[in-house]
Parts: C-alpha cells; structure tokens; sequence
C-alpha cells in the first residue's frame, strides 16, 4: 500500500468546514417523514436540531460505555450549555451480547427513576446495537416515545439508523424482538468516525459495497477509483458515500417500509451471510460474512447468466481492496451453512428468498435457488 493513513484515521477537517450539514437526506414515508444530516461536527449542533423538534422532556442520551467516553460526556455538556439543563446520559455495558431484553428494562427503568414520561425523548448515541436498543425502547415505552438517531459507527451511518427496524436478540437468534419505529431525525457525524477500529469500519464498506451492487453503479466505480481515501475516511468522500447509502436505504424503505418484498433487496449477501455468522458462532463479522455471502449470490448469478463473470471479478477486487475476505473460511462447513440458512427467520413457508445480481447495480428476487447451487457457489 501507498503512504498515508490507513483505515479510519481521518483526514483532518478545518474548522471552517464545521458550521452547516454538509448534506440533507429526506427519508419520504408521510407523516412518518424525518431528515438525516450529515457532515463533520454535525453533533455539535445538536441542540439546534433538537430545538426544531418542538417541546419535549430530556432530552435522554442512551450509549455505551465505550461511546459514552469518546463522545458522550461531550454530548452531555454541549446540550446543558445550550439549554437542556435537564439532559441526562444511561449508559450500558458496549457490544451485541446487552442487546437483550435484560437491557431494555434496566434502562427502562432508570428512565423512569429519572421522571421521563410519556413527553421524553431519547438519543441514540452509538452503533447499531445501541440503535436498535433505543429505538425498540423508545417504541415500547409508556406506549411509545420520541427519539432520534445519533449514529457513531460507519455501519450505523449508512444501515441501522436509517429505515426503522429496532430490536434485541433472545438467546435462540438475532433480532427476535423488534418493532419498526421511526426516528424523529437523524444526525450522521462523519467526525467521530476516526476512532473506530479498522474492522468496524471494514462493517460499513461491506454494506456501502453492498448498495452499489443493488443500486448505484457509479457509487461501486467510486469505491473502486478511490479505495485509499475511502479506508482513510477522506471527509467529502465519506459525506458522500454516507448521503448515497442512505439515500438509496430511504428510498428502498419508502416503498416498502415494512418488508413486504421489495425491501429485501437490501438483503444482498445477507442470506448467506448470516448463516455463515451463526454457523462461526459468531466470531466472522457482520461485514465479513456479507463480503462472503455477496460473492457467493453473484457466483450464482454469473451461473444463471445474469452478471457476466467480469463482474463478479471487479466486485472480489474491490473486496479484497479494503481486505474483506471473498471465501468461506475451511473451518465453516457447507452444511453448517445449509442447516442456517433453512433456519433464518426471513425464510417463509420452506422458501429461501435470496437476492441476486442483474449486472452491477441492479438485482432480481427469486426463492429457488437450489442447495446444488448454493454449494457449488461456496466451494467455489
Ligand atoms: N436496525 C437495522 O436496520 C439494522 C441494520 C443493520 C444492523 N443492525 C444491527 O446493528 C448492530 C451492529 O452495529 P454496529 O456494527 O454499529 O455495532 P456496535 O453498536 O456494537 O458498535 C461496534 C463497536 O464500536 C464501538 N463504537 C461505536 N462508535 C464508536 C466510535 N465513534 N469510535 C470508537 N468506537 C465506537 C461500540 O462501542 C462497539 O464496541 C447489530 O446488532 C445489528 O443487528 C441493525
Ligand atoms: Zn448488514
């Protein structure tokens, strides 16, 4: 690799650049509809943002301990210097294994230590599992309460913040539990992306690298031109990568709010790549085993001659660029993976769904594809 940074450590923004969003995504769902602002510092603003919210209680950051420290208590006293003297943080432990129902009520509770009542609002400050831990919360609580997405990692900028899913894992599987529920706003801080560990940030390519297959040629051809900068986070790059990804999430979502077919093409990769999660018991990340999972649905497409073999070598290239691996792992057996992917909770009636590749940028939904296939895709 050339000189220069590396994964996540950010250019620097001048300061200059910090006084307005540099981009504004609509998400269009009616009454239903919110904003997400992105750019560096946009976090800062917050009390700004909040103030268009109209009168609310808090308002209630909910974190973890991990964000808590980078970002939180800073958070904290930007929102009481500019007016929420009442503004409060309830943090929990950080990673998937508090994305529980123990969790829920714990900070449900605190919360109701703290006074908050039906008026409240809460801010997720944090990744998706914070995300999804507020949301659903915030969905439940006294009925159902207002919050807002804070997003802090690259995979909940361009993924979980947007589109209303929330939930928590019960021990049988992921995201058992959950409601759609929609943030009043999101607030997408490019900024605080520098301190993510490069594999978190390798989570978030996977699902950039994931749009452009589904959608955006030109977003793929980006990733493809200007890889270094994408890994070094460069700030108008990431805006952008950040604005595309959400934009075309919105307008996935905003036909299909609560996956009734076309949604599912967001799920590119994800078949196959959760089965393989669960089938490593979870020690492949979430955007290694989408890396894996994408290149085996486009093995399957190339197959049926839907994507010419070329494309599917421009996107194993373009994998291997930001080192996320495009091959099952020996220690992962086949069957492993069939036995997951027939238990996956999206599988309806016996039918598998799974979402193949038209060419880069476009896709088509079928559910019989067979398991000759799918494992001659993985031993591929
Ligand atoms: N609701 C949805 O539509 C949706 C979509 C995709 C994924 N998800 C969920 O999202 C979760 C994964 O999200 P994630 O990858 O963001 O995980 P995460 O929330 O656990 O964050 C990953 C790690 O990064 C840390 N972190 C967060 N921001 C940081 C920062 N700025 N600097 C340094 N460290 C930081 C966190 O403390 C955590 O340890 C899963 O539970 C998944 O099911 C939900
Ligand atoms: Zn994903």
């Amino acid at each position: 690799m050339g000189q220069g940074l590396g994964f996540g450590q950010c250019k620097k923004i001048s300061e200059k650049d910090i006084d307005h969003a540099w981009e504004d995504v609509l998400v269009p769902l009616g009454q239903r509809s919110y904003h997400i602002y992105i750019g560096p510092g946009v976090l800062l603003e917050t009390p700004k943002y909040l103030k268009g919210l109209g009168s609310f209680q808090g308002p209630f950051i909910i974190t973890d301990t991990t964000v808590e420290e980078y970002v939180g208590h800073d958070l904290l006293n930007v929102l009481k210097q500019e007016g929420f003297e009442q503004a409060t943080m309830l943090s929990f432990p950080a990673g998937e294994q508090s994305k529980n129902m123990d969790t829920v009520v714990d900070l449900a509770r605190r919360l109701l230590k703290h006074g908050c009542d039906r008026g409240g609002l809460l801010l997720a400050l944090g990744g998706g599992v914070t995300g999804d831990i507020c949301g659903f919360l915030a969905s439940i609580y006294m009925r159902g309460i207002d919050f807002v997405q804070l997003p802090t990692t690259l995979l909940a900028q361009v993924d979980s913040s947007v589109g209303g899913k929330t939930g928590v894992d019960l021990p049988e599987g992921k995201n058992l539990l959950g409601t759609f529920a929609q943030p009043k706003m999101v607030l997408a801080d490019i900024g605080v992306l520098c301190t993510l560990p490069a594999e978190e940030i390798r989570n978030g390519i996977a699902e950039i690298v994931k749009y452009g297959m589904i959608k955006d040629k030109e977003l793929f051809e980006r990733l493809e031109t200007d890889w270094w900068d994408v890994i070094n986070l460069e700030p108008q790059l990431t805006a952008y990568l950040v604005k595309r990804s959400c934009e075309i999430k919105a307008e996935v979502v905003s036909k299909d709010e609560r996956e009734g077919g076309y949604r599912r093409i967001l799920n590119f990769g994800h078949t196959i790549g959760h089965a393989v999660e669960a089938a490593s018991d979870y020690t492949v990340s979430h955007g290694a085993a989408v890396a894996m999972g994408m290149v085996a649905v486009s093995r399957i497409s190339v197959e049926r001659g839907l994507l010419a073999k070329e494309d599917l070598e421009r996107l194993i290239a373009l994998l291997e660029r930001f080192e996320l691996p495009v091959r099952i792992p020996e220690s992962i057996s086949v069957e492993a993976i069939l036995e997951n992917i027939k238990r996956d909770k999206k599988v309806k009636a016996g039918k598998v769904n799974f979402v193949l590749a038209k060419g880069i940028g476009d896709t088509i939904i079928t559910d019989d594809v067979t398991n000759e296939e799918i494992v001659r895709a993985l031993e591929a």
